[in-house]
């Protein structure tokens, strides 16, 4: 071994002992006479003391050393006199007096700096993630992201679930995205697919038996990148037997309460996670994964301005639209320059405007308004006390069709929340959202989309809707939302083979598409299928809500950048052609 303790170990109680420490040089103080180094390893740091009385030879190493040089460091511990204590570092009422000092290796100066937390070019740091990683707050969340993991397995372990491993190659597992597809040399002009995550593979567990499985599990999907988005991502995937809705939430509810309350110190808003149906989250928040560390509810002016002389109001309402408001709480005094960033920013999520009314704190004057003047008294009044306006408030308004409307105003609540400050990142507002419409209408290929993934079970109740009114009907769904990201979701599936089979019909496939796509699953189903139902947590969203960072690239050691690439490695790369030639691809780039 070439350490005796680690940089994160010694205490006053190790007072006189002789160690060896091996790590980074962290820092560097050249005092004239002493040099003091801070040498780190993963588990903290050591300030180091080289005397030139004590050690004439180490001295001049020691004078050598620059940051990021890996050293061997022997010495005798000091307990610190009163004074000269360092709060701030776990070590800090010892230091270490060296009488030797190796050199390992010595390091290129880093292209940024590793001992601070200032901000760095995130390109530069994808492209020396290694450094990168030695960060403290990269380290931090890569050990919590870690710790969350070995608490996840530990804790469904106890409760009796196997973890399962199932395959990376394997057959395309749609969950909604594009799939990375891997050419198979045996089968000249076939394919893999890698899953877009093990739903299939689970759901063949439970026929075969395994009751309670879980897996932390990687998933690829094809689809356009975002700060909550990667390209190969983790989950933990669940799957049990025998249950429903309430019986899978249980289990999640417990794990995050448990890992929530352990593991960090971030607050939990509901205790238990509070509950909206789709339809309530919409009207509400204008989402399906509303942030609710605060109010700022969206309210519905239909009723209100449906006959106003405003016509973009009334014909909006006449064209079968939507007419909803919010209430910027405090914001009355708000500039045009700053109304006017809002609506460009409603602009981007497709509103075509933003109608806005700062409630006026002087009963002599006429409230500021884009469309005041346009509304008799008594309807701006009713829309006022709709939104709960008090003097000094600032009304906002959009009025389109209804997924525009929620969208835009879903978007705006949540940036008025940030801007008053409302988003606070010590805590946790987990709710789940259920009751979701089993399908999306696709009207371009006149057919029924799943919502969830098409082996979600309808709502018993709601079996009928599916001869009369597909899109009535409700999925077995649940989504579990946190502070506006969604982290898990999931859903009791379909065990019944006539059930499957109309899903099937719906989506536009019949009989023999089913069978060629998804034929293992239907013969599966008919060797004795038990119930059951399942969900999946995005682990790199969670570890991201844990740590309080912005983006999910944070928690992850090497993540891709924006434009899917590893910037690091350099991937992806052409190949050779001897390697085309072996899988009989032959590239057409011109192609479309
Ligand atoms: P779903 O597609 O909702 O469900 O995925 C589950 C959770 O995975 C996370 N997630 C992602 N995280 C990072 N990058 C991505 N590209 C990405 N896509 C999804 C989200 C999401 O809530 N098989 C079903 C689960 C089931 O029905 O049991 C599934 O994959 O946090
Ligand atoms: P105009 O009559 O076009 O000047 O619009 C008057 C006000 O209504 C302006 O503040 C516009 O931004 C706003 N507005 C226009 N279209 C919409 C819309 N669809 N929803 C909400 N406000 C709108």
């Amino acid at each position: 071994m070439f350490k005796t303790h680690t940089c994160g170990q010694l205490r006053a109680e190790h007072h006189g002992q002789t160690v060896t420490l091996a790590g980074w040089v962290h820092r560097r103080r050249d005092h004239g006479g002493l040099i003091f180094i801070d040498l780190r390893d993963r588990w903290g740091i050591t300030q180091v003391i080289f005397n030139p009385e004590t050690d004439a030879d180490s001295h001049t190493i020691a004078s050598t050393l620059r940051n990021e040089f890996v050293v061997q460091i022997s010495g005798v511990v000091n307990q610190r006199p009163e004074g000269l204590r360092n709060p701030n570092l776990e070590t800090g009422d010892i230091e270490l007096l060296a009488t030797n000092v190796t050199v390992i290796n010595p390091a290129k100066t880093p292209p940024f700096y590793i001992n601070e937390d200032a901000p760095v070019d995130e390109t530069l740091r994808l492209r020396y993630r290694y450094l990168d990683l030695r960060r403290q707050r990269m380290q931090k969340n890569i050990v919590l992201r870690h710790k969350v993991v070995h608490h996840i397995r530990n804790f469904l372990t106890d409760e009796g679930f196997v973890e399962v491993e199932t395959p990376i190659l394997f057959k395309s597992t749609p969950e909604g995205a594009r799939d990375y597809l891997v050419p198979s040399r045996v089968h000249p002009g076939e394919f893999y697919a890698l899953p877009q995550s093990p739903q299939q593979l689970k759901q063949l567990l439970m026929v075969a038996g395994y009751e309670r499985y879980f897996q932390i599990a990687r998933c690829f999907r094809d689809e356009d990148q975002r700060g909550d988005r990667q390209p190969e991502f983790t989950q933990l995937d669940m799957e049990l037997s025998f249950v429903d809705r309430d019986d899978v939430m249980n289990i999640i509810e417990r794990l995050f309460t448990e890992i929530i309350e352990t593991e960090t110190e971030k607050k939990l808003l509901f205790k238990p996670f509070k509950r909206l149906k789709y339809h309530e989250a919409l009207e509400k928040y204008g989402r399906d994964n509303p942030d609710l560390r605060f109010g700022l509810e969206l309210k519905s002016l239909n009723d209100i301005v449906a006959n106003s002389d405003f016509k973009v109001f009334s014909g909006t309402i006449a064209n079968g639209g939507l007419v909803k408001g919010l209430n910027a709480e405090g914001c009355g005094g708000y500039s045009r320059k700053q109304i006017d960033e809002l609506t460009a920013f409603v602009k981007t999520f497709g509103a075509k405007g933003l109608a806005w009314l700062a409630v006026s704190d002087n009963p002599e004057k006429p409230h500021r308004s884009s469309f005041a003047k346009f509304m008799s008294p008594a309807e701006i009044d009713a829309l006022i006390e709709r939104l709960e306006g008090k003097p000094g408030d600032l009304l906002l308004v959009v009025a389109d069709s209804a997924a525009i409307a929620n969208e835009a105003l879903g978007r705006l609540r949540v940036e008025i929340g940030e801007r008053l400050g409302l988003r606070d990142d010590d805590v946790m507002a987990l709710c789940w959202v259920t009751d979701f419409p089993l399908f999306e209408r696709n009207e371009e290929e006149n057919r029924w989309d799943p919502s969830h993934h098409l082996f979600t079970s309808p709502m018993d109740e709601d079996i009928p809707l599916l001869d009369t009114d597909p899109g009535k009907a409700r999925g077995k769904q649940y989504d579990l939302v946190c502070n506006g990201y969604e982290i898990a979701g999931g859903s009791v599936r379909i065990h019944r083979r006539d059930i499957q089979e109309k899903i099937f019909g719906l989506i536009g496939l019949n009989v023999e598409q089913a069978k060629v796509q998804f034929g293992h699953m239907l013969e599966a189903f008919e060797y004795g299928t038990p119930p059951h139902g399942g969900i999946a947590a995005g682990i790199d969203r969670v570890v991201m809500l844990l740590a309080g960072e912005p983006n999910i690239r944070e928690v992850i050691a090497f993540p891709k950048s924006q434009s899917a690439t590893d910037l690091m490695a350099g991937a992806p790369t052409p190949v050779a052609e001897a390697q085309l030639r072996e899988l009989h691809i032959k590239l057409d780039l011109d192609a479309k």
